[in-house]
């Protein structure tokens, strides 16, 4: 072990957004304090304090529904690293989640999956980060189908298309995307007037994350994309499950690179988490 002073787990209040924001900086990653404060609203942390009080850290279990709960923001400190310090935060939100009843899910990194399989979880599916500065062609719809921007009257359609299609029930997520970038936010409707897809988005530290993406098709989902990409400016992040080559292959024409990827993995079996035939990116790796 690294340091053999681990300290007991404390819950991380919404209070605490800002002095937990540090853990993920350090790792790269792109959240920021308002999607700390989310966070930790919505779901419950629970995380470890240095002996100056800091965060050294810190993990996330973010209710999806009754039946299931997502761990996310697993964050060890660089200098606390290998100590064991993440394996008990895991294995807290873990208990958390069966006391609750519910499946637990999550999407690894590299790093974190060696430490998820231990423990239990097993992989559904992998996933690619891409990276790019902007969209440069554009994309029409299918014949049939219009984009236009999301209202708020939209949204209980909106969550009620996402449940089957996503496998996750997160009305309140959808409600914080649709109001936190609404340049991001467009919904596809077929001639009937039904909902036929939706893209929603969020602000980062250092790039415009855009998810979660779920529609009828993967022309309208790379529609919606693209009518997105082009509403925002850039640099943009996107989560999407590999088997789009469709869109993989328009991301790379936009320049787009992907350098890591992560594993959607759960303990336990969720209905119909394991088939992303629907669902074009992810809300991100932290809101599943
Ligand atoms: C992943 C992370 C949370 C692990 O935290 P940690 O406190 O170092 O983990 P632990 O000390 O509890 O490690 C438990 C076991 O997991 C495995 N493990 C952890 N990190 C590993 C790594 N980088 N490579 C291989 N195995 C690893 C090992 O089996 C380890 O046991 P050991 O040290 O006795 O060999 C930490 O490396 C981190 O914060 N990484 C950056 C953020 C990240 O990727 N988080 C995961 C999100 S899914």
């Amino acid at each position: 072990m690294a340091n053999t002073d681990v300290l007991d787990v404390a819950p991380i209040g919404p209070d605490q957004s800002e002095a937990v924001w540090p853990l993920s900086i350090e790792a790269g990653w792109n959240q920021n304090v308002a999607d700390w404060r989310f966070m930790l609203e919505a779901g419950r942390g629970f995380g470890c304090r240095g002996a100056d009080g800091r965060w050294e850290a810190s993990s996330l279990v973010l209710p999806l529904g009754a039946d299931l709960a997502w761990i996310s923001m697993v964050l060890v400190a660089r200098s606390r690293r290998r100590g064991g310090l993440g394996t008990t935060l895991l294995k807290c939100c873990i208990e958390d989640v069966r006391r609750a009843g519910a499946v637990a899910g999550l999407d690894a990194t590299e790093q974190g999956r060696p430490l998820y399989l231990t423990l239990g979880f097993h992989d559904l599916y992998r996933i690619a980060r891409w990276h790019f500065d902007e969209a440069t062609e554009t994309v029409e719809p299918p014949s049939g189908i219009r984009i236009r921007p999301v209202a708020s009257a939209d949204l209980p359609g909106i969550a009620l298309y996402d449940r089957p299609r996503s496998g996750m029930e997160r009305p309140a997520i959808l409600a914080h995307l649709a109001g936190r970038q609404p340049g991001l936010a467009w919904v596809a409707q077929n001639d009937a007037g039904e909902c036929a897809g939706f893209i929603l988005g969020r602000e980062g530290r250092a790039a415009n994350s855009i998810g979660p993406v779920v529609a009828d098709s993967e022309a309208i989902a790379l529609a919606l994309i693209g009518r997105a990409a082009h509403a925002v400016s850039g640099p943009f992040i996107l989560d999407m499950p590999e088997t789009h080559s469709r869109i993989g292959g328009w991301l790379e024409r936009q320049g787009a690179v992907s350098p890591r990827a992560y594993t959607r993995m759960t303990l336990g079996e969720a209905e119909g988490l394991d088939d992303p035939a629907r669902l074009f990116a992810l809300a991100g790796p932290e809101l599943g």
